[in-house]
């Protein structure tokens, strides 16, 4: 069994003050875990990539380097960028150098642009660059995001914040003291549904909430932590409530305008499955909130492919499925008993709209959205999750 390295014995004692250790022992849980170093993976499959490169960005245009070119980068935001008029890729953070300089061509980023983890440092005096944009896994954000603010950038930060409360203070003191943005890249604060959603809500549409149901889960295929940082638990956490589950989190607090105040939870780990020798499967909670609405929220890598939110309220229902996708919304308003179907907007606008949101508050210094705070309170409700679920009582927020 090989010794904890430094950073893991560092993640150890931060999860252990969460309660998240779950195994015989720590040290046999880390002697399996991938170690928390950023190293570059081959091109992600399925993507393609822009036969030709974009135009020259407008001259306010913020250039914006992207760190980790993975599924999500790849896929969902470089296009997207692409999109607005606001912001530009200027810059790659990559190990891996080949397929940077395919990306690089493909987006028009020049090849003195294009950073190693190892020499990224030299980013602080390149001035193409004024933010980065973190897409790695979430156990590498807060040091990414430390080191972009010390190289003095502002920071764009994929969800979670962070695997820590801690974490998350560090980031946010980093972003202080180096007077730059920190955003956290909560999409659905930028989707036309989740937005009419929230409206409805706030506008009593349902009366008031009694209940929030969500589920957000999938079967994660055969895989083991040394292949997949999802099934590490140095790179994601507790796993799927972190990843997917964060949206259900997310959810119940935006449609009930309301922090929790008691949390109980459930984790399930199956014996002898590599996918969870180091993550849950599934974890299950109960946040009550002041107001007396309760939301049962379940999320899995071991369950059915689901992704919805549903509100009962004293007067109707909402339903959303799927509710928080990349595309393809549905969403119904049931009043005394008559259905309404209801398409506020095209939810492939959420990607760009996030991005012209970070844009706008980095040229014109105005508030974030979707800011740290907001991402450490949702850390505070997973790490007090874990806590319930650990010690099987309620946990007093
Ligand atoms: N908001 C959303 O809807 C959404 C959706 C998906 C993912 N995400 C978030 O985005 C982040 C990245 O997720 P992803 O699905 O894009 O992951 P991914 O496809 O596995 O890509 C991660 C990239 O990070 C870099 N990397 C550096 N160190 C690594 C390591 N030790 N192990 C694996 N990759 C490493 C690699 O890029 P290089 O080869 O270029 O170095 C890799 O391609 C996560 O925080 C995730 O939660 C958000």
């Amino acid at each position: 069994m090989s010794r904890p390295t430094h950073f893991s014995r560092r993640r150890l004692l931060q999860l252990a003050a969460a309660g998240l250790i779950i195994g015989p022992t720590a040290e046999l849980a880390f002697g399996r875990s991938q170690s928390l170093e950023a190293t570059g993976q081959p091109i992600p499959r399925g993507v393609t990539l822009p036969a030709s490169p974009p135009e020259a960005p407008a001259s306010d245009s913020v250039g914006i380097a992207i760190i980790g070119l993975g599924g999500y980068a790849l896929r969902q935001m470089m296009p997207a960028i692409q999109r607005t008029q606001s912001c530009h890729v200027a810059g790659l953070v990559s190990g891996n150098r080949d397929k940077a300089l395919a990306v690089g061509r493909a987006y028009g980023v020049p090849e003195d642009a294009i950073y190693s983890y190892e020499n990224f440092d030299a980013i602080a005096t390149d001035d193409r660059i004024d933010a980065v944009y973190i897409v790695l896994p979430s156990g590498l954000h807060a040091e990414w995001a430390e080191k972009s603010f010390a190289a003095g950038k502002h920071v764009l930060c994929e969800k979670p914040m962070a695997l820590s409360v801690a974490e998350c203070d560090r980031m946010i003191a980093a972003s202080q003291r180096a007077d730059r943005k920190l955003m956290i890249g909560y999409r659905c604060h930028f989707e036309p549904y989740n937005l009419a959603a929230m409206d409805l809500m706030r506008s009593g549409a349902v009366g008031d909430i009694e209940w929030i149901g969500s589920k957000h889960q999938y079967t994660m295929g055969p895989t083991s932590p040394a292949q997949n940082w999802r099934a590490s638990r140095a790179l994601a956490g507790g796993g799927p409530l972190e990843d997917y589950g964060l949206y259900g989190v997310q959810a119940a607090l935006y449609l009930t305008g309301e922090l929790p105040a008691r949390i109980s939870a459930t984790t399930t780990t199956p014996a002898n499955d590599p996918r969870f020798s180091e993550v849950f499967a599934t974890v299950e909670s109960r946040l009550e909130f002041p107001s007396g609405a309760v939301a049962e929220l379940s999320t899995s890598y071991d369950l059915p492919g689901s992704n919805e939110a549903l509100v009962r309220g004293t007067s109707g229902e909402l339903i959303m499925r799927p509710a928080t996708s990349y595309g393809g919304q549905v969403m119904t308003l049931v009043r005394d008993g008559v259905s309404e179907p209801l398409t506020p907007g095209d939810p492939s606008v959420q990607f760009h709209r996030m991005m012209d949101h970070f844009a706008s508050a980095v040229r014109s210094n105005t508030p974030i959205l979707t800011d740290g705070v907001m991402g450490r309170r949702d850390l505070r409700i997973i790490e007090a999750t874990y806590q319930a679920a650990e010690s099987g009582r309620v946990v007093t927020l």
